[in-house]
């Protein structure tokens, strides 16, 4: 069983306690492979901000990788503090992110050694959660699968969330058709998960998200899997912007729909998907994708970057510590005991 060809891996730590952070540029992809260096927490703010490094658990990595170059400038932990809190505001609602600053900070130190230690353990637990997910997600996926913007291994430190049961299957020898939507605006499903599946050696089929129902209703694709961005306590599911139509075009045919995520993705603290906040982008990625203009001037867009999906809609969501079917507040707290053992 060979392990299938993934991507180079989305940040690098190299340089040891004086060292940097670099990220893989993945608004250069799929054209080119580039790097950029990180020598400051704005840098890695920067890069957060404008999806350079994307993906939830990868934006957590980042952001731990990014806590320590914060530590630089700081002389007591409330000046840590006061960084980590301008980290964790580079995106909203993705809760990774304010997870592994949270657990940086818990450390109550600002010795390097310490906090390299920690961002390494940070980043080797996601890589293997991942590959937990993966083995679940194989024992319940029905091929041909629908996934939607990049949950793979670009958008976390292993074999990708969504993605990871299509890697499980492939080192076993197994192929799973995979179709992928196109994921506008920023098309991350289009330029990074069919770069990523097809370089794997995956059968990757593109389409416009709004082919995506009626796919689903022509009987083609079998399952749905996608990420999470953050998952409130009763098992509301916020996902990148239309995930909650193929939720409800995945039930109205009768079709499972599994959410795949690490348990840093889960808030407890938030009782609903009401509470979750969802980030808004500019309005520019709308009418002017890629910085080419499509809309008339004058017209204006709305542009979240996620929904939510009621958890009422989700078949089961599937985590390193185990799989909680028709999720419910008391399934997620029975989950979340198990994992924290
Ligand atoms: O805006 P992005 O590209 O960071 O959004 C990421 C997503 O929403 C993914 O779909 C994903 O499910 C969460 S990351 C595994």
């Amino acid at each position: 069983m060979g392990s299938p060809k993934l991507p180079p891996p989305g940040v690098r730590w190299t340089g040891g306690t004086r060292g940097f952070l670099h990220v893989l540029d993945q608004t250069a992809l799929p054209g080119r492979v580039k790097w950029r260096t990180c020598r400051n927490p704005r840098a890695v703010i920067e890069a957060i901000r404008s999806l350079r490094v994307r993906g939830a658990p990868l934006i957590g990595i980042a952001a731990a990788y990014g806590m320590i170059l914060a530590a630089r400038d700081c002389r007591t932990q409330k000046e840590f503090e006061r960084a980590g809190a301008r980290l964790a505001a580079a995106r909203p609602t993705a809760v990774n992110l304010a997870w592994a600053i949270k657990r940086m900070l818990g450390l109550g130190t600002l010795n390097p050694r310490a906090l390299l230690v920690e961002a390494m353990r940070i980043h080797a637990e996601d890589r293997s959660s991942c590959t937990r997910i993966g083995r679940y997600a194989l024992l319940l996926l029905k091929d041909p699968v629908l996934t939607h913007c990049n949950a793979g291994s670009l958008a976390t430190g292993g074999a990708g969330t969504a993605l990871s049961g299509i890697y499980e299957a492939l080192s076993r020898k197994r192929k799973i058709w995979v179709f992928a939507t196109e994921t506008r605006p920023l098309l991350q499903g289009a330029r990074l998960t069919a770069w990523e599946l097809s370089r794997a050696g995956v059968d990757v089929t593109l389409l416009v998200d709004g082919a995506a129902a009626g796919l689903i209703a022509s009987g083609r694709v079998r399952s749905v899997i996608v990420g999470a961005d953050r998952i409130a306590a009763n098992g509301d599911v916020a996902n990148k912007v239309g995930t909650y139509g193929l939720a409800l075009a995945a039930r109205a045919h009768r079709i499972p729909f599994f959410v795949a995520a690490p348990i840093s993705t889960f808030d407890p603290a938030t009782a609903t998907g009401k509470g979750i906040r969802i980030e808004q982008r500019d309005a520019k990625e709308v009418l002017a994708p890629f910085g080419r203009r499509l809309a008339a001037r004058g017209v204006g867009a709305w542009n979240p970057a996620f929904d939510v999906t009621p958890a009422g809609l989700v078949t089961a969501i599937i985590t390193e510590a185990g799989v909680v079917k028709r999720p419910s507040a008391a399934g997620i707290r029975r989950l979340l005991r198990r994992a924290a053992k």
